[in-house]
C-alpha cells in the first residue's frame, strides 16, 4: 500500500501582476470567487482531501492570508455577543486547527520549483500535494481527493490534467504519454511551456500535484529550465522512471483564476452552483443575453 499524502504545500509568493490594480495592496490568492478567497477554496479542498499539514509558501505583502488563517479577535467577539451563529461559523469553520498551518518564505522569486524546494525541509521523507490556488477546479468530490484516492490505489505520482487545445501548450506543463485508458494518462515525458508544434500532447497539468519526495534531488540542483525559472515540471521529468507516473482526467471543470476571463467564468460558475445565488444570477445573465 502506498504512503498517506498528508502534507500540502501552497506556493503563494507570486506577485499577481497580472491582476493589478487590484493586487497592489492585496495578494491575488486573496480575491475572492463569490465571496470566498482563492486560498479558502484550495485549503478547503486539500482537507477534503485528508491533508493534515498545510505548508505556505509565502512571501512579502503577503501577511492578509496569515490573517485570513487565524482567528479575528474583534469579529469573532462581536459575532458571539450578537448571536451571529451563521457568520461566526462563516469566519472560523473551516479553519485546520491551531499547529497545522506552517509558513515559509521564498525570498526570491525564482520558479514553481524554487517555491516547492522552499518547503522541503516542513516535507521531509514522505509523499505531498501542490496545489496551486489560481487553479480552481468545481467538482462534486474535491479535485485532490480524486487524485489521492489514484494514488492510495496505485502509488508514484499523480498530476490533475486536462485537455487544452494545441494553441495553449505554451501555457502548461505538458504530458508524453505512454498509454492512456482515457481517464488515467502513463507518462514517459514531461515538457515545461512547449510551443505547439513542439508539444508530445495536448495533454496539461492543471496546479494540483502529487509528488514524491524524490523531486527535491533534483530541485536541490537549482536548474533553470523555461523562461529562465526553476521549474517543476523539469525536476517531476527528472524522477521519471523512479516509480509510476500518472496524468488524471479528474471529474470536475477547472477555471484558470489567473486570467481575468478565467476569474469571471468562475464566479459565474460558483454562483450557478450555490442555490442562494443561483436563481438571481441565472435572472441577471438573461437580461445580459437578451441585449
Ligand atoms: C505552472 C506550471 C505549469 C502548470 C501550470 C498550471 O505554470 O509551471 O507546468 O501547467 O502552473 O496552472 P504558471 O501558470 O505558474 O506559469
Amino acid at each position: 500500500m502506498s504512503q498517506t499524502v498528508r502534507k500540502a504545500i501552497f506556493p503563494v509568493g507570486g506577485l499577481g501582476t497580472r491582476f493589478l490594480p487590484a493586487t497592489k495592496a492585496m495578494p491575488k490568492e486573496m480575491l475572492p470567487v463569490v465571496d470566498k478567497p482563492l486560498i479558502q477554496y484550495a485549503v478547503e479542498e486539500a482537507q477534503a482531501a485528508g491533508i493534515e499539514d498545510f505548508i505556505f509558501v509565502t512571501g512579502r505583502g503577503k501577511h492578509a492570508i496569515e490573517d485570513h488563517f487565524d482567528v479575528s479577535f474583534e469579529l469573532d467577539t462581536m459575532l458571539r455577543e450578537r448571536k451571529k451563529m451563521d457568520q461566526l461559523s462563516a469566519i472560523s469553520s473551516w479553519m485546520p486547527s491551531p499547529g497545522q498551518i506552517s509558513y515559509t518564505r521564498q525570498m526570491e522569486p525564482l520558479g514553481l520549483g524554487h517555491a516547492v524546494w522552499c518547503a522541503r525541509h516542513l516535507i521531509g521523507n514522505e509523499p505531498f500535494a501542490v496545489l496551486l490556488a489560481d487553479d480552481l477546479v468545481l467538482s462534486e468530490t474535491a479535485c485532490l481527493k480524486q487524485m489521492v484516492d489514484v494514488h492510495a490505489e496505485i502509488g508514484g505520482s499523480v498530476v490533475a490534467v486536462v485537455d487544452v487545445p494545441r494553441e495553449h501548450t505554451n501555457r502548461y506543463g505538458i504530458l508524453d504519454v505512454e498509454s492512456d485508458d482515457g481517464r488515467l494518462a502513463s507518462v514517459r515525458g514531461l515538457v515545461e511551456k512547449p510551443a505547439p508544434a513542439d508539444a508530445p500532447s495536448t495533454l496539461s497539468i492543471i496546479g494540483r500535484y502529487i509528488l514524491q519526495p524524490e523531486v527535491f534531488e533534483f530541485l536541490d540542483k537549482q536548474e533553470k529550465g523555461a523562461g529562465g525559472e526553476i521549474q517543476l515540471t523539469d525536476a517531476m521529468a527528472a524522477t521519471l522512471g523512479n516509480g509510476s507516473f500518472h496524468g488524471l482526467r479528474f471529474e470536475g471543470k477547472r477555471f484558470d483564476c489567473g486570467d481575468k476571463a478565467g476569474f469571471l467564468e468562475a464566479t459565474i460558475a460558483f454562483a450557478l452552483s450555490r442555490d442562494d445565488l443561483a436563481p438571481a444570477v441565472r435572472e441577471i445573465i438573461k437580461s445580459y443575453a437578451d441585449e
